[in-house]
């Protein structure tokens, strides 16, 4: 009889242990891959406590979703502005936080300057590269063995697998991608460098990427890794097709990082496109969910990212890190993108910073996995 009590005890107390370890996203994920999210201003700040605390008790990793991007950190030729950064930075390092940069090489979210002379004339491919390498060189070296990862380039390539025809491609040519690599490499020889993109299952750009990847590392450039932004809706794309990305990404001999993950419970006009300059006007028929998504849709939407989740842990030697873009649906960007004024519900965290119940679902699936 003492012994059934003392047994009875004893499983009380693990499952005790096992309920303490699944109190968050963060302690579940430890022997899986990083578990991020990317901070907004008023976070990075402390303004908004609630997420603060939030991000400090679930998440392991953190990217910054806007102040990092040229048009911020180098708003006129030489002139930097490193103010937010700075403060990111320090709170990913308080924090013992894994510390994304991004993002180095973008067209969007570019300062003007960057492409034109005084003219604005398009500047010659030698000055666009010393300007490519003074900025690189001036943010990385700034954060030399604390930004862990950068993602170097961000959307170059199209979904049919051609190069975007950005300034940098006009300018330059398909070389701006390696000298990118090249002049990050030389800046901290340690950072993790990755190429970055939405829509990297499609496999147009499967295609290109993987054939990047080899480009890269035959001319001894480091890559290491590619980051799946993940912008996903709830049908598009199929796990079956994002697994086969994942396989043929890791296949080259780099990691996946997914790096902007959030799925939009809403209407999509086109898919999963995340070219920050497509918008969409705002029609009534789009916005349906205005006060909180309807039973049958939440319980489809958990499922959804409860099967991206399996997929993830499925696959998890070959993925370094899953980082949300963002942590409550209120501060999402998927509220005015691709179509302004809508009500989303995309990520983990609801409008009055509670967990959703996914949270737990999540926790006990990386548990069992
Ligand atoms: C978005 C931010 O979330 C918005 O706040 C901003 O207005 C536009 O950019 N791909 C990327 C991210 O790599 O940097 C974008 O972030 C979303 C798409």
């Amino acid at each position: 009889m003492k012994r059934i009590i003392l047994l009875g005890l004893m499983a009380l107390a693990v499952s005790n242990v096992a309920a303490q370890k699944s109190n968050s996203l963060k302690k579940a994920f430890q022997n899986k891959f990083y578990i991020g999210t990317a901070m907004n201003l008023e976070q990075i700040h402390g303004t908004d406590t609630k997420s603060v605390e939030i991000i400090k008790k679930q998440f392991s990793s953190i990217v910054s979703e806007n102040c990092m991007k040229s048009m911020y950190l180098q708003p006129q030729e030489g002139k930097f502005f490193f103010d937010d950064a700075d403060k990111f930075v320090e709170f990913g390092e308080k924090n013992k936080m894994f510390i994304i940069g991004h993002t180095l090489i973008w067209h969007s979210q570019a300062p003007d300057w960057f492409f034109v002379d005084k003219d604005g004339k398009n500047v010659s491919p030698g000055v666009l590269k010393q300007r490519m390498k003074n900025h690189i060189t001036t943010v990385v070296s700034r954060y030399k063995g604390r930004v862990k990862g950068w993602d170097v380039v961000n959307e170059a390539i199209m979904e049919d697998g051609s190069y975007r025809k950005s300034k940098f491609y006009e300018i330059l040519g398909e070389e701006f991608i390696p000298l990118a690599f090249k002049y990050a490499q030389e800046a901290d020889p340690n950072a993790e460098l990755y190429y970055n993109d939405y829509n990297e299952w499609h496999p147009g750009k499967v295609k290109t990427v993987t054939q990047l990847v080899k480009d890269l590392k035959s001319k001894g450039i480091r890559i290491d890794g590619v980051g799946m932004q993940a912008h996903v809706g709830m049908d598009t794309p199929s796990i079956n097709e994002y697994e086969k990305a994942i396989l043929a990404y890791a296949k080259t001999g780099v990691k996946v990082n997914i790096t902007e993950l959030e799925i939009s419970a809403l209407p999509s006009p086109w898919g999963t496109s995340a070219n920050v300059s497509d918008k969409v006007a705002y029609d009534e028929k789009m916005n349906p969910y205005k006060n909180g998504l309807p039973k049958d849709v939440q319980t489809q939407w958990e499922n959804r990212y409860q099967d991206f989740f399996k997929l993830f842990l499925k696959q998890k030697n070959n993925i370094r890190r899953v980082t949300l873009w963002g942590v409550t649906d209120n501060q999402s960007w998927k509220n005015d993108f691709p179509i302004k004024g809508r009500t989303d519900y995309p990520l983990l965290f609801d409008r009055q910073f509670n967990a959703k119940p996914v949270v737990e679902k999540l926790i006990k699936l990386a548990e069992t996995k």
